[in-house]
């Protein structure tokens, strides 16, 4: 049902607020204090690394862990295309632990990832939202995202709830290796607690995104820049813009592209830069004003700080809250999920059932 929504995906996305205090609730202690999840079972703190493995949109969740695991846990993590991981047979460390990621749980080469790894004699994490899925059978540990049923191709709340369950399993891993005490891990049960508020909050903002949208529906090319975090939110914006509107679409970290894609840059290209006022934010503004001395039409995703600063140069300008830089992913998500979403609309593309799509890969 999709209630008062004209797509799915519409509604998925206006449901993440309650998506990610659901999932929250469920993975943090009765009394709010620490994070409590079936992975505590795992000896983090003397495991060398921690692999992860997905596809597509979960991949993109896998990176942002990436960043907050090395960040607040210390935790060397690599991260794997179940489709390169599984037929390329790395070798995997003793003690290691391998964790997939699959909203359907059913995606045929994450499944084979997860069964190459348990092969190796790893401990395997899987981190579901389907929980009565093949991968939520065979892995060692199961840990559910809690997203609800996801129609919609698109993925956006599982998308959310994945970097959530993420981001507090993260806070767990950095407690056992003793990288933060009992007042550091409140201190980020409370800041995750604060992500529906914030999500709420850009939501509102759907209209200003509706009419960006309608500009950047006209184009045949876009490209999305990002830096830090920002970098696997720009991918992922690519990839619900080029899934849903068909629009070429490329993702980029800014300071790769004067190695190659700056070459693309014209007038008829819209730059949509994820650029919250953050440490990398100089580095951003630098990126663009070249990018700009080329014709390019930069659209800035930023907070207050990040358009005052580069309103008066860009193209358009979209201001979103100001957050801790951790969670910023779960703000840009929601701007690149409107931008595809009504990007699609305007263009009058199927945004539920996209051309050559199936909601779950279990083709190899
Ligand atoms: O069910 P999974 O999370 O394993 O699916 C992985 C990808 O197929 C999926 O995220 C795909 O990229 C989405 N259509 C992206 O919106």
């Amino acid at each position: 049902d999709k209630g008062q929504h004209r797509h799915f995906m519409a509604k998925e996305i206006h449901e993440q607020p309650s998506v990610i205090a659901r999932a929250l609730g469920a993975w943090i202690s009765d009394d709010r204090q620490r994070i409590a999840c079936a992975a505590e079972a795992v000896d983090w703190a003397r495991i060398p690394r921690l692999t992860i493995v997905a596809c597509g949109t979960a991949f993109y969740a896998a990176h942002v862990a990436k960043v907050w695991m090395e960040r607040v846990a210390r935790l060397p993590v690599e991260i794997e295309i179940a489709s390169e991981f599984r037929y390329r047979e790395p070798p995997l460390p003793a003690r290691g632990v391998t964790m997939v990621v699959s909203q359907s749980g059913e995606t045929a080469d994450t499944l084979a990832a997860l069964r190459y790894a348990k092969a190796q004699r790893q401990v395997t994490l899987g981190l579901v939202n389907v929980t009565t899925s093949t991968i939520a059978r065979e892995a060692d540990i199961v840990l559910p995202i809690h997203a609800g049923p996801e129609i919609g191709v698109a993925s956006t709340k599982a998308f959310t709830a994945m970097v959530l369950c993420l981001s507090a399993l993260a806070v767990m891993i950095a407690r056992k290796r003793g990288e933060i005490d009992g007042a550091g891990e409140r201190a980020h049960v409370d800041l995750l607690s604060t992500v529906p508020r914030l999500m709420s909050e850009t939501i509102a903002l759907e209209g200003q995104f509706e009419a960006l949208a309608r500009d950047i529906a006209e184009a045949s090319d876009a490209l999305f820049l990002g830096r830090g975090l920002m970098f696997p939110l720009a991918l992922e914006g690519a990839l619900k813009l080029k899934e849903i509107t068909y629009i070429h679409a490329e993702g980029y970290a800014a300071g790769e592209i004067k190695h190659g894609p700056i070459a693309l840059v014209d007038e008829a290209t819209p730059i949509i830069a994820l650029a919250p006022h953050d440490a990398l934010f100089e580095k951003m503004a630098s990126n663009l004003r070249e990018v700009m001395g080329r014709k390019g039409r930069v659209a800035l995703i930023g907070d207050g700080a990040a358009c005052r600063a580069m309103a008066d140069e860009v193209w358009r300008s979209v201001t979103l809250p100001a957050v801790d830089p951790l969670l910023a992913p779960f703000v840009y998500a929601v701007a690149v999920q409107f931008i595809a979403y009504h990007a699609a609309v305007a263009k009058g593309t199927d945004v539920d059932q996209p051309r050559n799509l199936a909601k779950s890969v279990t083709v190899e």
